[in-house]
């Protein structure tokens, strides 16, 4: 029995491709897998606080030294961490927004980012503390940054992405993009090869 983290970013509701395909994939997932559990985290729609001075103080004060103020300002911090940690499995939708990640999930990112809880500092480098995860992203995009073309290299969302789970312990990332949405004879195409994708990883899982 796996323990699924899923997470939507998009602002939009129901016209968001990224949510349609994470829900998409976390149903086909629970059909294969009646047994597992999901923990559902909207940032898309409750967007978290970013980072402040406070934040950054206590993140880098010894656990024991932090005053109430301090561990109040890390409190959604230890709560998105937690849930990351209880998962075996993530599932995040991210739309495309000016070739990277939107403000709401790099505000999640810098949230869960944390010295002593997910990565640390060892006298060979850095060490991420989150093992033993699988992650997918489902992106949507709307256009198409497709390896081989000349807009691959406008792509910083999956290699920032790629770069940022790794660097907390994530290797084992998978990314399934849904792109050409904001073409009309494209955007079909593009779900339905998405949807392949999806089935074809829970099959394979
Ligand atoms: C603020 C903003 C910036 C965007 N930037 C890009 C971009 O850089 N590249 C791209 O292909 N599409 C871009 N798009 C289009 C979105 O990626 C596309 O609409 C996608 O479907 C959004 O995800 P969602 O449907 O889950 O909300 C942008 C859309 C918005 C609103």
């Amino acid at each position: 029995m796996a323990n699924i983290l899923h997470v939507d970013t998009s602002p939009r509701g129901e016209r968001s491709i990224s949510r349609s395909l994470t829900k998409e994939f976390v149903s086909t997932w629970l059909q294969a897998h009646p047994g597992d559990k999901v923990t559902y985290r909207d940032i898309g729609h409750n967007p978290i606080p970013h980072v402040d001075e406070a934040w950054i103080a206590g993140a880098f004060s010894p656990p024991d030294q932090r005053t109430p103020e301090l561990e109040a300002a890390l409190k959604i911090s230890d709560e998105l961490i937690d849930e990351l940690v209880a998962a075996d499995i993530y599932v995040f939708g991210a739309p495309m927004y000016n070739f990277g990640i939107s403000s709401v999930f790099k505000a999640y990112v810098d949230q869960v980012a944390r010295v002593g809880r997910t990565f640390t500092i060892t006298q060979n480098g850095f060490e991420g503390l989150l093992k033993n995860k699988k992650a997918l992203v489902i992106t949507a995009r709307g256009g198409s940054f497709a390896q081989g073309t000349p807009l691959a290299q406008y792509d910083f969302q999956e290699p920032y992405l790629r770069t940022l789970f790794g660097f907390i312990g994530v290797t084992d990332v998978n990314f399934i993009h849904a792109e050409n949405l904001s073409g009309d004879g494209t955007r079909e195409k593009s779900l339905i090869a998405a949807r392949e994708a999806i089935d074809k990883l829970v099959t394979t899982a």
